[in-house]
């Protein structure tokens, strides 16, 4: 049976990657993280001394560009997929504050954000991906089989981020995490190129008042419905 893409959208912290990754192991698809490449991007602009106080150097991240080679590898230890540019793992390194926060120095970049819808059409060209990003539905995947728009209010989503830092180790306080949320927000839906809107064919799903549980079985239906659709095409 052919398969089926899934593009998952939303603002930050919604509960995304959550949900795309409960759908891609119950289906055996295939899930891709499409905000780590822009995560990896920040990086490697960070680590090549491209962003200072706060700015960055788009003349040399356009020289730098093309070197940059993103991947995703299988660790079958922690048994989940990882991040890594040029050969080196940095699944730990982008998410933390630092990547963060300046993430949306590079996301709004045209060259960069036309090297990485690329990548993620060529990911997808065999079907049977879930991606989660803010432009699935409307740039990356505009013909998916099924396409999610994902909300929650701003503090149900910072409390969430905060907790998943704190579980990771890191000193934060949760005014800067809900700063980061507003701000990151602003920057998703205002920026020029490829901003965050919800494609006119998405099915909403606002999680703030429901269980990770009653998500999937949700998203789960939308699913098993357009899976029954294709097949019988
Ligand atoms: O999903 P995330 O918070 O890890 O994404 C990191 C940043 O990348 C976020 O600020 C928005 C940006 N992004 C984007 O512009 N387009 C995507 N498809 C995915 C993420």
């Amino acid at each position: 049976m052919s398969k089926i893409n899934i593009a998952i959208d939303g603002f930050s912290s919604c509960g995304k990657s959550t949900l795309a990754k409960e759908l891609a192991h119950h289906l055996g698809y295939t899930y891709i993280d499409s905000g780590a490449m822009y995560r990896a991007v920040a990086l490697y602009a960070m680590e090549n001394g491209l962003v200072r106080e706060g700015k960055l150097d788009k003349a040399g991240l356009l020289r730098v560009l093309d070197e940059l080679d993103i991947s995703f590898r299988y660790d079958d230890r922690m048994q989940r997929s990882t991040t890594w540019i040029n050969g080196r793992n940095v699944e730990q390194e982008i998410r933390g504050m630092e990547v963060s926060r300046h993430v949306t120095l590079v996301s709004p970049v045209p060259e960069v954000r036309a090297k990485l819808v690329r990548l993620q059409k060529a990911l997808g060209l065999r079907g049977g991906v879930v991606m989660d990003g803010r432009d699935i539905g409307t740039v990356v995947f505009p013909r998916a089989e099924v396409k999610l728009y994902m909300t929650a209010s701003t503090e149900v989503r910072a409390r969430r981020r905060f907790l998943e830092l704190v579980g990771k180790g890191e000193e934060v306080d949760y005014a800067s995490v809900l700063d980061n949320i507003r701000q990151r927000d602003e920057d998703d839906t205002r920026r020029k190129a490829d901003p965050l809107t919800k494609a006119p064919d998405a099915i909403e799903i606002d999680n703030s008042e429901l269980t990770a549980g009653e998500q999937f079985e949700l998203a789960l239906g939308h699913v098993a419905k357009a899976i029954g659709e294709a097949a019988e095409v």
